[in-house]
């Protein structure tokens, strides 16, 4: 065997190689196991040849590794340029998320009530006959008791149908003062049409403390009307009835699209009902163990997809179930 001839090519072949994979490859064929260069060294049976064939295989072996190292810092040098990133580069127009409308009134009203030193309470969703119905104060046989009006998981579990439960569950928990608001989830059974859908969210209020009047609950909601519909609006109360309180009112706002001269919105009646209130009924503080001689209260429950549809003027409540980001967007 032309150690000498083989040393000769292997290094050529070593020079030639123009990539790692090039360079492997003529490793593999001079120096991997079965090539002629370690099988010679195998069976070489004089001092003198096995000197001169490790000497020619350790020269081979060097080459393969400076010319794999040169290769190899050459390809991470050429990578490294290709995937360099310019972060100065200007980005394309990227779609920005954006909260629902109903998440967003959500939090106005939360920021508007913290602002006035009220406390944000979770209620729950899933409620006991008891919580939903009989603290409130609703008598056996009252329609909302009706499984035609309200979902019921159990016989003494419903989805509530308000947020007034969350009312007495506060009450239980504390002593007064209390000045909470509750908004979350509420559930009917009624069909879907453009003013109803069987889920909507309601904003709960409730002060308990010495000396609250209703000149307290009607000033507290013109705050918050004219925060929501703007200051130059007017409000207006009117008696009403629920169960749970005492006088009962129903609030009025001054029709923010024609200012109260009359249109479509309004019913040409110039004013919009907006939803619930009154005094805390004195049957819910004995309910709860407070003294009914030392305190007094307000409570307040409205819509959210009310206010929504009001401030927007959009005409179908589905709308916001739809997630059809034409409508979503626009908010
Ligand atoms: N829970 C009543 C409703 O859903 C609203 C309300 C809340 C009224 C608190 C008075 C006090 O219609």
């Amino acid at each position: 065997m032309d150690v000498e001839a083989l040393e000769q090519a292997a290094l050529a072949a070593v020079a030639a190689a123009a990539s790692s994979d090039a360079v492997e490859a003529v490793r593999v064929e001079y120096l991997g196991r079965k090539s002629a260069l370690p099988l010679a060294l195998r069976e070489v049976r004089d001092a003198e040849t096995g000197k001169r064939l490790n000497a020619a295989k350790q020269r081979i072996e060097t080459a393969v590794a400076a010319r794999s190292d040169e290769l190899g810092r050459a390809e991470l040098d050429r990578r490294l340029a290709e995937e360099r990133v310019d972060v100065t580069l200007p980005v394309g127009e990227h779609e920005r998320g954006r909260l629902h409308l109903i998440t967003q009134i959500r939090r106005e009203v939360e920021d508007i009530f913290l602002g006035l030193g009220y406390r944000v309470v979770d209620g729950r969703e899933v409620e006991t006959t008891r919580y939903n119905f009989d603290a409130l104060n609703f008598p056996p046989g009252h329609p909302a008791r009706s499984p035609l009006s309200t979902l019921f998981l159990d016989e003494h579990t419903v989805l509530r149908t308000e947020t007034s439960p969350s009312q007495v569950r506060t009450m239980e928990a504390q002593q007064p003062p209390v000045y909470v608001v509750s908004l979350g989830r509420v559930y009917r059974r009624d069909t879907p049409d453009a003013t109803h859908t069987p889920i909507f969210h309601q904003v709960e209020g409730l002060a308990v403390d010495e000396g609250i009047t209703l000149a307290d609950l009607t000033g507290t909601l013109d705050f918050l009307l004219k925060a929501l519909f703007g200051q130059e609006r007017r409000t207006e109360f009117r008696t009403h009835y629920f169960p749970f309180t005492e006088p009962s009112i129903e609030a009025y706002v001054s029709c923010h699209v024609c200012d109260g001269a009359g249109c479509a919105v309004c019913r040409h009646s110039g004013w919009i009902e907006v939803g619930g209130a009154g005094m805390v009924d004195p049957a819910l503080f004995e309910f709860v163990g407070y003294d009914a001689e030392r305190y007094t209260g307000f409570a307040f429950g409205w819509g959210l997809e009310r206010i929504a549809m009001l401030r927007h003027e959009f005409p179908d409540l589905r709308e916001l179930w739809r997630n059809d980001l034409r409508f979503s967007e626009q908010f």
